[in-house]
């Protein structure tokens, strides 16, 4: 299938270029693992940028798709399933749903958020391994790994910690995570055992290597081809292209997808060697009859979005096994963003250093201020900073300019024009310089969107609303009468412009002028440029659309999420001994309704007699495995009501990194605890 689009280079000149290109838009953002709640560094380094993006082309009516989807197998998802005491498999079933949430709270719209632990993804790396492996681009060889004698285990990855070889820094042994160098086994400094910390010994146990240096000619061809990728992933792909070593696609483990070889039935694949495959895998799963069309034909482009550290598996590793098929296309462009840091610091959830998705949901702001936001500490070219003084600039400038230009545009016409567009008159010099800049804007924003300079692209769109304010300053239309039609006519043209021009970085704002506007129709690209708006049409009410924030609850902000937690005030033995705390014994569990995190618990707590405690414990214990527990109660909290259970006290747990554990007693129920 074709569909119909105009080159990019000629977007803003579509009469020079009358050629008609077929192309359509396959966008991926690097798969997140699930180890961890993504933070704000990967909502901006992967995750928005495309959404973004394919929110543009669409309105550009292009035909694009958004693939995306949780890296499940590893040592990282391994580690971390060990850790909160629960199989791979169901770790990953909670983080995907997790990780999905928080993705669709911030308005990301995926045409497919998948897995990459699916049946389809395990069938297609099988697939791809064996059309390499037939055509010689795989080897076998004996390799030393490390192996712990104590835990009686092969160490792969990030089951050693070591010092890189490269920069000194502490790292994982796959790839290290400060100079972003892919690094052997037997190149680690001082290995140690993250299990145990003891010293690993280097072991013999035959892999399989992807045979890197065979693929190196075509490689820099097509790397040298490729002028549009901007300089620093082409020079750094270059650079690869010059040193490439084979690269081990198996490891030791059991959690990942098996090798369908004789002899490699305790070894399954390298988490790099199935995750880029499953873009692949996540587009079948979205569309069974046409993915294998849209990875196979020219007329797709494929666009990957991504962090630094990204950048060799999508330049050489990704590419060079898609090669060996000769049968899938290749990435026509990968858009790598640097890192974002946490007001100076590295992101750091052990520390308490910086802003999850989680956390950002339960602030008082709506997605958009984060989208806007970001956008504007976006480490597009350097890395950056993300700052609570920059979130409240971008806040400032969103309610002094957008939200207040579009504002008093409604309120001027309701006052003087019974909220109905005004008919303009002849139009002035003023009136046709703020044509000139509508007109032009779609151009402007699309040619920075175009490159994946979403800041710049912002600023543009920005850009009209100032001169558009400026207008309306000088124009004056509540004193003067003469210029008032004119201006407002133009002022609600603009409105409609900044909600097409807008609608790619806050689609909520562009929803919401669209319904001021008394507007149904698609919104266009093209349109932006255009005065739409006819005499007449009338328009709805509107409120501010943007509120100002304040610096006390910036203050409050930076302490907060700054990971210097406060010491709890000293308390008197007094005020411990109100506590009524009490062995309970748990007799029955139910889920609540509507509630994903809640159980309804209830007790028996001896002379007490029986309680029911509402508690956030659903993500980590199932309700069997509750019932018949002692717990630790605390009997005289005041009761309250969780969403329409009456919680009466409380049960106490521990946490720490993820994991939940209830405090348990082996005492008889209504003991007291001292
Ligand atoms: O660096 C990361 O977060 C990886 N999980 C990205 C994988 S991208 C892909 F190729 F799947
Ligand atoms: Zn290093």
């Amino acid at each position: 299938m074709g569909f119909i689009s105009i080159c990019f280079k000629n977007l803003h000149f579509p009469n020079k270029c009358p050629e008609v290109i077929f192309f359509r838009y396959l966008v991926t953002s690097a798969l997140p693992y699930v180890n961890s709640r993504p933070h704000l560094g990967h909502l901006i380094g992967s995750l928005l940028p495309p959404d973004i993006y394919v929110r543009f082309l669409r309105l550009r009516g292009e035909d694009a798709i958004y693939i995306c989807g949780t890296d499940e197998h590893g040592t990282a998802t391994e580690i971390a399933a060990e850790k909160a005491g629960v199989t791979p498999e169901e770790w990953c079933a909670r983080m995907h749903k997790l990780h999905k949430e928080d993705y669709e709270w911030f308005e990301i719209e995926f045409t497919n958020f998948g897995r990459t632990s699916s049946k389809s993804n395990h069938e297609l790396t099988q697939y791809i391994f064996k059309k390499n492996y037939e055509k010689g681009y795989i080897f076998e060889k004996e390799t030393e790994q490390w192996y712990c004698n104590k835990c009686k285990r092969f160490l792969p990855d990030r089951y050693v910690k070591a010092t890189c070889p490269y920069c000194g820094a502490e790292t994982n042994a796959d790839q290290c995570d400060s100079c972003g160098k892919l690094l052997e086994p037997h190149e680690l400094i001082e290995p140690r055992c993250v299990i145990c910390g003891s010293k690993p010994e280097l072991k013999q146990s035959k892999h399989l290597f992807l045979d890197l240096p065979k693929f190196a000619p075509k490689l820099k061809q097509w790397i040298s081809s490729n002028k549009h990728w901007s300089q620093n992933v082409r020079n750094w792909a270059l650079s690869l292209c010059d040193n490439l070593k084979p690269r081990c696609i198996t490891r030791d483990l059991k959690w990942g997808v098996k090798v369908p070889l004789k002899g490699y039935e305790d070894k399954v694949f390298y988490v790099w060697f199935d995750a880029p495959i499953g873009y692949i895998a996540i587009t079948k799963d979205w569309n069974e009859k046409e993915w294998h069309d849209w990875w196979t034909s020219k007329e797709t482009r494929l666009i990957h979005f991504l962090g630094k550290d990204n950048i060799p598996f999508h330049t050489i590793i990704f590419p060079a096994m898609l090669m060996g098929t000769e049968e899938f296309i290749l990435p026509y462009n990968i858009i790598a963003a640097e890192y974002l840091n946490y007001e100076g610091k590295k992101f750091s959830k052990s520390k308490g250093i910086g802003v999850t998705l989680e956390d950002a949901r339960n602030l008082p702001y709506p997605p958009d201020y984060w989208r806007y936001a970001l956008v504007q500490m976006a480490p597009e070219t350097h890395d950056s900073d993300f700052t609570w003084k920059g979130f409240q600039k971008a806040i400032d400038e969103l309610a002094d300019v957008l939200g207040n230009f579009v504002h008093r545009s409604f309120i001027l016409t309701k006052k003087f024009f019974n909220s109905e567009v005004p008919k303009p008159e002849a139009f002035t010099d003023a009136d046709k310089k703020l044509i000139e800049e509508i007109e032009k804007a779609p151009g402007y924003v699309a040619e920075e969107l175009s490159k994946g300079h979403l800041r710049e692209a912002s600023k543009r769109a920005m850009e009209l609303v100032r001169e558009a304010n400026a207008y309306l300053n000088q124009q004056e239309p509540w004193k003067n009468e003469g210029v008032r039609a004119n201006t407002l006519y133009l002022c609600l043209n603009v409105c409609r412009s900044a909600a097409i021009l807008f609608e790619p970085f806050m689609p909520a704002f562009s929803s919401q002028v669209w319904a001021y506007l008394n507007l149904d129709e698609d919104k266009k690209w093209e349109d932006a440029g255009k005065l739409l708006l006819k005499p007449g049409h009338k328009i709805n009410e509107s409120k501010p659309i943007f509120k100002k924030i304040g610096d006390d609850e910036i203050e409050k902000w930076e302490k907060q999420f700054s990971g210097e937690k406060e010491a709890k005030p000293m308390i008197s033995y007094d005020e411990f001994a109100k506590l009524d705390l009490r062995v309970a014994q748990i007799k029955h569990v139910e889920k609540v309704e509507g509630a994903d995190k809640l159980l309804k618990i209830v007790l028996d707590v001896g002379e007490l007699g029986e309680r029911t405690v509402a508690a956030g414990l659903a993500p980590y214990y199932k309700p069997e495995e509750l019932v018949g527990k002692n717990v630790v109660y605390l009997a005289n909290l005041q009761p309250r009501k969780l969403r329409g259970v009456l919680s009466q006290g409380m049960i106490l747990a521990g946490e720490k990194d993820n994991k939940v554990k209830l405090l348990e007693c082996d005492l008889e129920p209504g003991a007291k605890v001292l």
